[in-house]
């Protein structure tokens, strides 16, 4: 079997390929074959290429830049252990995606499985947000401009495909998209915590700056589900329209 997941490495790690990307095949895409006894190799290739189509965007497929990569919003409701909190991300923009190292890529053909590895030197995120709850011993509530700068981040990217029909073809199909990462450093800002309150405010920035790895601990498996469901949804947009063969010739 095949996993159309070459190509689409590129583009979902990247994530940036929503809407349209019409019936054309992938000329932006350096196609690897899948009897390719060197296949993972060609596969990196494949997304180093694909870089600087992500950083200015493909305009005759009408793929937006990836650079920042915008989602619309994160919900992050965390209901027990030290961290209890409802928060709202809105228009996120995500400065650095397309400064990633690719670590590794690893094809089972047969089993349908990606394995990714890479590595991101820095991203810096903003957003609107809207938070309550509390953290650690601490209320916090507000809602406002947030930023975050986090650097030296490893993430890996396990896909399980299955192959689907859709109008008498074959496409590859992502199933499960699981993403775990491990972040280096971090630097948070919320804005107008505490309904603006200077003085409370600025004590509970000062609080998640040096306590943000215990408070990571119990968002972060959130996080990455929610990350993992949007690189499959991006992914799956890709592998839908092309078919397997054109993304991954014989
Ligand atoms: C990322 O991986 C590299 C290589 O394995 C390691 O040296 C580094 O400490 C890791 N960083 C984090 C934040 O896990
Ligand atoms: C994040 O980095 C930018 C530019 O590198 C800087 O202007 C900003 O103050 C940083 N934010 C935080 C919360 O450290």
């Amino acid at each position: 079997m095949k996993t159309p997941t070459v190509t689409r490495a590129a583009v979902l790690l990247l994530g940036c390929l929503m809407a349209s990307v019409g019936e054309q095949t992938p000329s932006f895409l350096k196609v690897c074959h899948r009897s390719d006894p060197k296949l993972d190799e060609c596969v990196m290739a494949s997304v180093e290429g694909l870089r600087s189509h992500l950083v200015t965007g493909i305009p005759e497929l009408r793929i937006p830049s990836c650079e920042p990569l915008e989602i619309k919003q994160l919900v992050l409701n965390q209901g027990h252990g030290a961290v209890s909190l409802t928060s709202t991300y809105k228009d996120i923009k995500v400065y650095g995606p397309t400064g990633f190292r690719l670590d590794a890529i690893r094809i089972d053909l047969d089993k349908k499985r990606v394995h990714i590895q890479l590595w991101l030197p820095a991203l810096r995120m903003t957003s609107h947000y809207k938070i309550t709850g509390r953290i650690l011993i601490l209320p916090i509530t507000g809602s406002g401009y947030s930023e975050g700068n986090y650097t030296d981040i490893n993430a890996t990217c396990s896909l399980q495909g299955e192959h689907i029909d859709i109008n008498g073809r074959t496409h590859f199909s992502v199933k499960y998209f699981d993403v775990k990462f491990s972040v280096g450093d971090a630097q948070l800002f919320l804005g107008d915590l505490f309904n603006g309150d200077k003085d409370l405010g600025d004590a509970m920035n000062l609080f998640l700056n040096r306590n943000w790895r215990n408070v990571a601990v119990d968002l972060q498996p959130l996080l990455e589900a929610q990350i993992g469901e949007l690189l499959k949804m991006f992914s799956n947009n890709i592998y839908h329209k092309f078919t397997l063969d054109q993304l991954l010739p014989p």
